[in-house]
């Protein structure tokens, strides 16, 4: 499997093959790859003749230097992974900090229309514009036609497609289903560092959304909103940060349900320090 270090032996090697691999699909991550990510992996190779899987931990995404040095960091299993999916038709593209930003670890500010100030962007500061700092410098660099995104982080997914459609970008944005494990949790790099109890406890927070799914609708969002609080005030080990039921389009919570409108449950949960987050669709 090739694995490029810089971007300009990447760019050489697509230019390259620019007439023979003429779909490029991208699918962009941290690293500490897990099924979640091998599924979005399976979507973008199933459509493209080369997948490029960039493996980079983006300084500029995290507001907590602790969450940055903590997180996962396991280049060799992840490429092993990546050669039991396909030797010959993924590209991994594992940047240094220097090759993605030069000397200034800084990112660029941005304008999605008010997406980046629900949810994450209130609890998380600065971490849009550092994912829409490394996700165009990441299509500059690839120059993908198609780019693949989780679900699981569905309001990234939905600043992408903002990012691509306000400054024009020539990628087509693809969203992919959450991947969970049996006992229902979404599958995150984050996982690993839950302990044997917290893991055990995690599940919980799908079971909460389901339940919530199947409240709406008889409910008032309100009603919902109290109950799963109150669910999660018997949880010792799942401290909620936040749970919101918004609309997919605005991402703004809900205030009168509209039958034209489609909505979704949204949570972050910390356990033992651990930041956890999962949505559904309701309707
Ligand atoms: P990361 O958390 O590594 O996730 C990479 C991609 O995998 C994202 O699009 C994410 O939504 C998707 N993903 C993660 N877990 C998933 C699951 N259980 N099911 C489906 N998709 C899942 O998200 C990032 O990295 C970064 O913000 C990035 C976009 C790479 C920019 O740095």
């Amino acid at each position: 499997m090739k694995i490029f270090k810089n971007k300009s032996e990447l760019s050489d090697f697509l230019e390259a093959r620019k007439d023979t691999h003429s779909q490029v699909g991208l699918v962009p991550t941290m690293g500490a790859l897990h099924e979640g990510h091998a599924s979005l992996i399976s979507k973008a190779l199933a459509e493209s003749d080369l997948v490029v899987v960039s493996i980079f931990v983006n300084p500029t995404q995290f507001d907590k230097i602790e969450d940055l040095e903590k997180y996962p960091r396991t280049l060799e299993s992840d490429i092993s992974l990546l050669s039991k999916i396909s030797e010959s038709q993924i590209v991994v593209y594992a940047p240094t900090v220097v090759d993605i930003y030069g000397e200034t670890v800084a990112s660029h500010h941005f304008d999605f229309d008010g997406l980046e100030h629900e949810m994450e962007g209130k609890f998380r500061n600065g971490h849009f514009d550092g994912v829409g700092t490394i996700v165009k410098r990441l299509f500059e660099i690839v120059k993908p036609n198609t780019a693949y995104f989780g679900e699981k982080d569905f309001q990234q997914l939905m600043i992408i497609k903002k990012l691509v459609e306000k400054e024009n970008l020539p990628v087509k944005v693809v969203g992919c289903d959450i991947y969970r494990a049996s006992d229902g949790l979404a599958m995150s790099s984050r996982n690993v560092r839950l302990d044997e109890a917290h893991r055990a406890a995690a599940p919980f927070i799908y079971k909460t959304l389901k339940a919530a799914q199947r409240k709406f609708g008889t409910e008032s969002a309100n009603t919902i909103n109290k109950w799963v609080v109150s669910q999660f005030e018997n949880q010792k080990l799942l401290e909620l940060e936040y749970f919101i039921i918004a609309n997919i389009e605005t991402l703004k919570p809900i205030e009168q349900e509209s039958k034209q409108s489609l909505y979704r449950a949204f949570v972050a949960v910390y356990a033992d320090g651990v930041r956890l987050i999962d949505n559904i669709a309701l309707n």
